[in-house]
């Protein structure tokens, strides 16, 4: 069985399809996802879709993209949300600095602020980080009591080591298919696999060979293959290995 850790699966693209995507997981060994807030109406939709599916969870939270809207009002409604015994993570939160738009002293605060509101709910985090390294680690040590994911994991294997020292797993998607993607196959390489999510990310990040195109959770199968080649380990163990993970991380 496999566990796509992380998918929008709420986006309009999905919209003409959704339920046949939704009927088609079991003939491709899916049976269980984690449905990824970005900002308040995703967050809503994502615990809706969690209402509806009885494996699908919710994660609510204000994507970097989001962080301008991050205010006391906003905290407060995600709070709410997060008594919700289908939500079981704060994300996704963190840090781009891809484009900087919002700007990092925008980005910085409204992630401390999810950080914070984790750790108040004693909830792990779902992290988004790119091109930010250095100021997400400098914030993840200022709260060693949280546990999380670094998904569509992009640092570099050193980073890798300090996150799985302090509890935390890492999560890849697609990417780990591409032909150019060698410094996420030396993480996975040394990556215990106590601590290793599978995710699509879908919409976006679809593996090979459907790179380019609208992603979907029937796809992280082969998230797990290319894995599984990694580890020496079959596809299926692969699935169950990271299945158990993703159950202990967000306590299913
Ligand atoms: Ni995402």
């Amino acid at each position: 069985m496999y566990f796509d850790s992380h998918a929008h699966l709420d986006d309009r693209r999905f919209d003409e399809d959704r339920e046949q995507i939704f009927a088609e997981l079991p003939v491709q060994g899916v049976g269980l996802i984690m449905n990824i807030g970005c900002d308040l109406n995703s967050s809503l939709k994502s615990v809706a879709l969690a209402h509806k599916y009885p494996f699908v969870y919710a994660a609510v939270g204000s994507h970097p993209d989001d962080a301008a809207q991050v205010d006391e009002a906003r905290l407060a409604l995600y709070r709410q949300l997060c008594a919700d015994e289908k939500v079981k993570a704060i994300g996704e939160i963190g840090l781009d600095y891809h484009y900087e738009d919002p700007s990092r002293e925008v980005q910085l605060p409204a992630f401390r602020a999810q950080l914070e509101l984790a750790r108040e709910l004693k909830l792990p985090v779902i992290v988004h980080e790119r091109e930010a390294h250095a100021d997400g680690m400098k914030l993840i040590r200022q709260f060693p009591e949280l546990t999380g994911v670094f998904h569509c994991y992009s640092g570099s294997l050193e980073q890798a080591k300090e996150l799985v020292k302090r509890g935390w797993y890492i999560g890849f998607t697609g990417v780990i298919t591409f032909k150019n993607a060698r410094k996420a196959v030396e993480v996975a390489e040394w990556l215990p696999m106590d601590r290793i999510l599978i995710e699509t990310d879908c919409p976006y990040m679809a593996p090979e060979p459907h790179r380019g195109r609208r992603n979907d959770s029937r796809l992280v199968p082969l998230v797990a293959a290319k894995l599984a080649e990694i580890k020496g380990v079959s596809p299926e163990e692969m699935g169950e290995i990271t299945t158990e993970n993703a159950k202990r991380l967000f306590r299913i």
